[in-house]
């Protein structure tokens, strides 16, 4: 009885998506916190670092009253405190945190890095949705569930103040760690050679011309950064969704270039992947991407500040500035996502330092270690 209700309540949520087992039983616990820590490092640095380019004055010009940056820095204080715990716990449980790494981000203005924000925030939501599964330890799991829903809230109040739905559908979007690694490579420059390496892979980058919001029906531009081959009949587009892929219909414009247009059901802060095949889209299909793609209309502000700032509308003129195919990518010295270039980046992505950490040492540390418990719940307390 309990366990067809179960099996029908996986069945509706289409769990056919789900990493494939192999993979998992590659990933330990270790490496799914230092994964996270990962994400939280670049987080925090991300954070460190806006508040160290633009001042309180700053915010308010752009639209964002008090007590919006209050919240900002208890947002980039989450994120240290995130990092604190996550490298405690993975030190008592005898595994090595991995350290921070230099990241470049694209942001140069209040307005895009409050854009970049929200996407960062919406990536480490999907992050921790699509690891959860991986992990054993049911303590670590209630502890990465708490950070889960700290990002969520994050990402739903920098939305609302770009003028987003703070919630724009009923599910989040899980991402596995592939790609998630695939995105958070796009910011990281370089890592310390102590931080080991993590049992993870970096698929080629789909790159867009604008993260500008767009509406269900629309066309997106996509352009693969690396080879991809000439025939490319064989190559499908689908939405990652927690019911499995949304497939979206495809048209190739010639040499690694796409567009895709935008299936009804899509909502809020999205992933589409190009994939060999349309049957699934996994680690073993998936050619490119994911690339984000944020579907809806702008509500116009809500709730903080933004009200207050007299315009009706937060101009969007923060999007075109901070695109991921990375125009900029010259003036900051991030990695270019030309087609040309990505190719060396993708490969360095694919033996980079980034998920480093206890990986390759196998070590089997939540279940046994009580002092990691301990600290768990100190620290929840
Ligand atoms: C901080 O300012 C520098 C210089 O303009 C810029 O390159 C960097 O992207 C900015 N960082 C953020 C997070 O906005």
């Amino acid at each position: 009885m309990k366990f067809s209700s179960v099996a029908l309540a996986s069945a509706a949520m289409g769990l056919a998506q789900a990493t494939p087992l192999v993979e998992r039983a590659q990933i330990t616990d270790a490496d799914v916190l230092n994964y996270a820590l990962t994400l939280e490092h670049l987080e925090a640095a991300f954070y460190q670092e806006g508040l160290k380019n633009y001042t309180q004055a700053d915010f308010q010009k752009a639209g964002m009253q008090d007590p919006f940056y209050a919240n900002l820095k208890e947002t980039a204080s989450d994120e240290q405190q995130h990092v604190q715990f996550l490298t405690k716990a993975l030190k008592a449980a005898g595994a090595k945190p991995v350290e921070a790494c230099t990241y470049v981000f694209p942001s140069t203005d209040v307005k895009s890095f409050l854009a970049l924000g929200s996407i960062l925030e919406g990536v480490g939501v999907s992050a921790y949705l699509g690891a959860a599964a991986s992990i054993m330890d049911k303590t670590y799991l209630t502890a990465a569930g708490s950070i889960l829903t700290v990002e969520a809230r994050h990402s739903a109040y920098l939305r609302a103040a770009l003028g987003e739905a703070p919630a724009p559908q009923p599910f989040d979007n899980p991402l596995d760690f592939d790609e998630v690694y695939t995105l958070a490579s796009l910011f990281i420059a370089s890592c310390p050679e102590s931080n080991g390496k993590l049992p993870v892979k970096a698929f080629p980058a789909l790159t867009m011309p604008s993260m500008a919001p767009v509406m269900t029906g629309a066309k997106v531009d996509l352009m693969v950064a690396g080879d991809m081959p000439k025939d490319t009949s064989d190559i499908y587009a689908a939405f990652i969704t927690v019911t499995g892929p949304v497939w979206a219909p495809l048209e190739s414009t010639g040499a690694g270039k796409f567009s895709v247009t935008v299936p009804e059901g899509i909502a809020g802060q999205s992933y589409v992947v190009l994939t060999k095949g349309n049957k699934q889209a996994t680690d073993d299909n998936i050619v490119a991407g994911p690339a984000i793609v944020e579907v809806g209309e702008p509500n116009g502000p809500m709730g903080m500040g933004s009200k207050c700032s007299g315009s009706s509308k937060p101009s969007m003129s923060g999007w075109p500035s901070m695109t991921m195919s990375m125009p900029s990518a010259s003036k900051t010295g991030m990695p270019s996502m030309s087609s040309g270039s990505m190719t060396s980046a993708s490969a360095a992505a694919s033996s980079s330092p980034v998920f480093n950490g206890a990986s390759g040492k196998s070590v089997s540390v939540f279940a046994s270690v009580f002092g990691a418990v301990a600290a768990v719940a100190a620290f929840l307390q």
